[in-house]
């Protein structure tokens, strides 16, 4: 994709990346993901972010087809990580007079990853920078999800761009707006995005969301995925709803299971979900990556764990998944536990342990030894309608009984 003006005077001249296998070394990318560079186009001209290293050549390109990349005067640096940073030293042979703005939180990182310490200026927490008919503004977020982020609002044209907030995975399919596509087709990539990237730091989301409260926001420009120019505040509200940690009415079943005693279970328990009267995502832990289990945990509030006993402890998939969620630190959920063992069990001791430890709501737990049998199945069930009936009580749906 070519640039493409989102505003007068205001042009998207980012990337698409399909080839990074592993966001951050870790996370898987199947759709792609986008960098979305912003040039503000006033009698001066800023640059909003830029893009991975990799991709440094095509972001020129798009900036040359707009402006000769040499009257760049500020490179607006909101956020330091290198998916968003990585152009900056070609972007400084081009732009050698360009001075780069960035949160006094960002000036040693910039002499750390990159050796600038000459055309480098904090901007202050509310600044403006008039840049002759545009006008930005500088409002820090510290931790979304670096201690050095801001975001740069555009006062003209009310455009906001935050960053990696309010982003998701996901390259842009020929469209850039929200409202040029079928946004459900997104919002998986965007809630994976929020609970693997930034939801560790769930509270300054929210801190952040608050004071961005005070612009008036009429276009919502990212730095990753798609632009929110109809009802941004839709987005805001879903980004709050999972800053906090709600959960929907609905359970995320993630399992593990070596011969499949515990994968019986799992349908049953399932199954009681359902009669429970909520839809339940089966997910098994060892084939599914954990970024897509840590998505689904964060869309619902009811989480059930199935795990064989295995060297007297949890299932490491399992385990693994678990331990992210303790470091992303999902809090607010309902849980359920079972699993097959062989001759001593300890699986679901552990697990129980784990819930406490993470102050989640246990409802029950049902382990057996070896093949599930009939009235274990029933048990298994019975946990499902449990969880269920639990989470529509807490959302105030009522009884099905
Ligand atoms: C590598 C390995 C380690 C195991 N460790 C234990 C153990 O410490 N205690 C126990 O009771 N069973 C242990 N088991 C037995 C399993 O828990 C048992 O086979 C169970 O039924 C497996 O459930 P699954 O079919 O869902 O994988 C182990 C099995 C394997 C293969
Ligand atoms: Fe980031
Ligand atoms: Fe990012």
């Amino acid at each position: 994709m070519g640039p493409r003006e989102i505003r007068p005077g205001i042009f998207w001249v980012g990337v698409n990346d399909r080839t990074t296998d592993l966001f951050e070394g870790m996370w898987p990318l199947p759709h792609g993901v986008s960098y979305n560079a912003y040039l503000v186009v006033g009698q001066r001209i800023a640059l909003i972010d830029s893009v991975k290293d990799h991709y440094a050549e095509e972001l020129l390109r798009n900036i040359a087809q707009v402006v000769d990349p040499a009257r760049i005067s500020y490179l607006v640096v909101n956020h330091m990580e290198p998916d968003h940073s990585g152009a900056l030293p070609l972007l400084r042979r081009v732009a050698p007079s360009a001075e780069i703005l960035a949160t006094p939180a960002a000036l040693p990182m910039l002499a750390r990853f990159y050796g600038f310490t000459t055309g480098v200026r904090a901007v202050a927490d509310g600044e403006t920078l008039d840049l002759g008919g545009k006008i930005l503004s500088f409002h820090h977020i510290p931790f979304v999800h670096w201690p050095e982020t801001m975001a740069t609002y555009e006062g003209t044209q009310r455009v906001l761009f935050p960053c990696d907030a309010f982003g998701g995975f996901r390259a842009l399919d020929g469209a850039l707006f929200a409202d040029e596509v079928d946004f459900a087709l997104y919002e998986g990539e965007v809630l994976r995005y929020f609970s693997n990237i930034v939801g560790m730091q769930s509270q300054a989301v929210l801190r952040a969301i608050e004071k961005l409260k005070a612009l008036a926001i009429e276009v919502i420009a990212p730095s990753h995925g798609l632009i929110w120019r109809k009802a941004p505040e839709r987005l805001v509200e879903l980004y709050a709803r999972w800053a906090r940690n709600e959960g929907e009415p609905g359970v995320a079943l993630v399992f593990g299971s070596m011969y499949g005693e515990t994968r019986k279970m799992a349908e049953a328990v399932a199954r009681g979900v359902r009669e429970g009267g909520l839809p339940v995502r089966v997910l098994d832990a060892g084939r599914v990556h954990v970024s897509f289990l840590i998505q689904e945990a964060w869309r619902c509030r009811g989480l059930i764990l199935g795990s064989p006993t295995y060297d007297t402890g949890i299932f490491p998939p399992v385990e693994h998944f678990l331990r992210l969620l303790e470091r992303k630190r999902l809090r607010n959920r309902v849980v359920g536990i079972f699993g097959s063992y062989g001759w001593r069990g300890g699986a679901r001791a552990k697990l129980e342990e784990r819930v406490r430890e993470l102050g989640w709501e246990l409802v029950g737990s049902v382990e057996f030894a070896g093949a599930p049998t009939a009235e274990e199945l029933r048990q298994g069930q019975e946990l499902g309608r449990a969880v269920a009936e639990r989470l529509r009580t807490l959302a105030g749906v009522g009884s099905r009984a």
